[in-house]
């Protein structure tokens, strides 16, 4: 509850403190057991995407409060604002239009009353030009041969996300190989490097500042290695660039028919659908690309007009606080079924935890509570790993099933899909359901065990059941159902922030680590003391320097 006179707490958030309560005895189960409708009233659909969440402890009149609840904190009215180009991102004074990267001209974006449609249309035809002739050959290396390898480097939403979809839409792949640096660890690089080329590989440096540490270094250690081999001449036909500082991007010496602009209305978590999304475009080609991004206006048309009650980001975005604000559960598994989104928790977890990790609300004023830790693999590796503790541990952790209806793969390879759905069912149900210790005794009863042994063990094989899950369905996942996939947790990110009362679009919380970082770099290297800091810091630094020097 908020005790700040700017940021009240509206009735029906008491009302839903004390469903929460309830909530907590009662179970879900017990809500099948009474509702044999209850599937059909507690799922909706949208975009290609069918949402079940009906195995958690929301029932109608929860549902009801928290719909009030999402009126109370105007969430409608602020998504109005967002869309209109309002500056929502007070902290920064920017407007937040990710969404108008992904419209058609006529839905006529505007950021500060401009309208922006042209711009937008501008970067997607020089990037489309750009990855056509680098993917049939019209644009070469520095030698005229054939460009095979694009390294991509980048970090946080300069390359999650296309890492990320990358690998999602591997079956669409066709353009050249595609390779990510992030991390300022020279392993990253140098691993990535091994198995290249100088004269088949081109670089893209996407860094929405174009200041950012790492990318910075990895850029200049892969502007080296061109060097060495192809010499300075071949820099511009081995480099391109996306970046919103175009005049940093020009003193780094690359030409700009090669560099892609954004703006600063696109936040760089919410940045794949913008020139950032170049190494994935050159992986699928402009036209998946195309309908990558029309997946994702799909959601937005809809989040813009569907009532509460049918709005995917918004439902979503109401069971996600259900679970965090009010039954208290400090984390979300996101666990997609479906190998080609291993790195969807990862995207994930950027996306929501620098959005909603905050712990003061617009008027800068703490807030009770913020958003929940993020993570999760894919199904079923992760049955055989932490499952364990989501079934029998003493946390509550829900979890968000993704699934695909159909795969990529032909019919000789039916039954891994078949074995995939039937796990991910298996799950959500042996969540919900549980086994009671009469279940489990009387199993091992029936297995031949002995009375006694089944007693002492029957406790072990208890499932406590009542642990929450959504569903997310598709039918399978394409260029428009990631593009849908994505959108709906950005939405889902917006809706809770609202709930929260943050602002989802900052990000100060990483700039004192980058601040530190930066004056450490002379105390590692020894050309500054460590005096002054803490005893631990200190004390890592001589034993640093002591293992360095032997
Ligand atoms: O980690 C902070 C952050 O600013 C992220 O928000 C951003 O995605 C990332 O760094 C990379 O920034 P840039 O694209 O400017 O290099």
């Amino acid at each position: 509850m908020s005790t700040n006179p700017s940021f009240p707490s509206p009735a029906s958030l008491a009302a839903l403190t004390e469903r929460a309560e309830a909530a907590r005895t009662a179970g879900i189960r017990q809500l099948f057991a009474s509702d044999s409708n209850r599937f059909a009233e507690f799922s909706a659909g949208g975009a290609g995407l069918l949402l079940d969440y009906s195995k958690t402890a929301i029932d109608a009149e929860t549902r009801s409060a928290l719909f009030d609840l999402a009126r109370a904190r105007q969430v409608e009215e602020k998504r109005d604002a967002m869309f209109s180009g309002a500056r929502i991102n007070v902290t920064e004074n920017r407007s937040v239009l990710h969404m108008a990267l992904r419209a058609e001209p006529a839905d006529g974006y505007r950021a500060d009353g401009d309208p922006v449609s042209a711009e937008v249309m501008g970067v997607l035809t020089a990037m489309s030009n750009f990855a056509t002739k680098v993917r049939n050959g019209e644009i070469l290396g520095s030698d005229g041969d054939l460009i095979t390898d694009v390294v991509n480097i980048g970090i946080g939403g300069s390359d999650l996300g296309p890492v990320m979809a990358t690998l999602a839409l591997a079956p669409y792949h066709d353009g050249p190989r595609t390779h990510f640096v992030s991390n300022v660890d020279g392993a990253h690089m140098a691993d990535t490097l091994k198995g290249l080329e100088p004269k088949t590989t081109l670089f893209v440096i996407a860094s929405k500042t174009f200041t950012t540490i790492e990318t910075m270094t990895n850029a200049a250690t892969a502007r080296r290695w061109i060097v060495a081999t192809l010499g300075e001449a071949a820099v511009g036909a081995h480099f391109a660039a996306v970046s919103t500082a175009l005049d940093k991007v020009d003193a780094f010496g690359i030409g700009s028919e090669r560099t892609f602009g954004f703006w600063e209305w696109v936040g760089g978590r919410y940045s794949i659908w913008s020139a950032i999304g170049l190494p994935l475009m050159l992986a699928i080609g402009p036209e998946d690309f195309r309908a990558f991004l029309a997946g994702a206006r799909e959601i937005d048309q809809h989040f813009k007009t569907a009532p509460l009650e049918e709005n995917l980001p918004v439902l979503l975005g109401l069971v996600g606080y259900w679970h965090r604000a009010l039954m208290g559960h400090p984390t979300r598994a996101i666990i997609p079924y479906d190998q080609r989104l291993a790195r969807f928790p990862a995207y994930l977890q950027q996306l929501d935890m620098e959005s909603n990790g905050k712990r003061v609300g617009l008027d800068g004023e703490a807030v009770p509570i913020s958003g929940p830790v993020v993570w999760g693999e894919p199904g079923t590796n992760g049955q055989h790993a932490f499952f364990q503790l989501i079934h029998q541990g003493t946390d509550v952790i829900p979890v968000e099933f993704l699934i695909g209806a159909n795969a990529d793969e032909g019919a000789d390879m039916a039954v891994h899909q078949d074995l995939l759905l039937a796990n991910c069912l298996a799950q959500s149900e042996a969540l919900m359901k549980g086994r009671t210790l009469e279940e489990a005794r009387q199993q091992l009863l029936d297995a031949g065990r002995a009375p006694e042994d089944a007693e002492r063990i029957a406790p072990h094989r208890v499932f406590p059941g009542n642990r929450p899950s959504i569903t997310i369905l598709y039918s399978k996942l394409d260029p428009a159902t990631l593009g849908a996939l994505i959108a709906l947790y950005e939405h889902r990110v917006f809706v809770e922030a609202q709930l929260f009362g943050i602002n989802a679009f900052d990000q100060w919380g990483v700039e004192l680590g980058k601040e530190l970082a930066n004056n450490l770099v002379p105390v590692v290297t020894g050309e500054a003391s460590a005096e002054g800091r803490d005893g631990s810091t200190r004390g890592l630094v001589a034993a640093i320097q002591s293992m360095r020097n032997h």
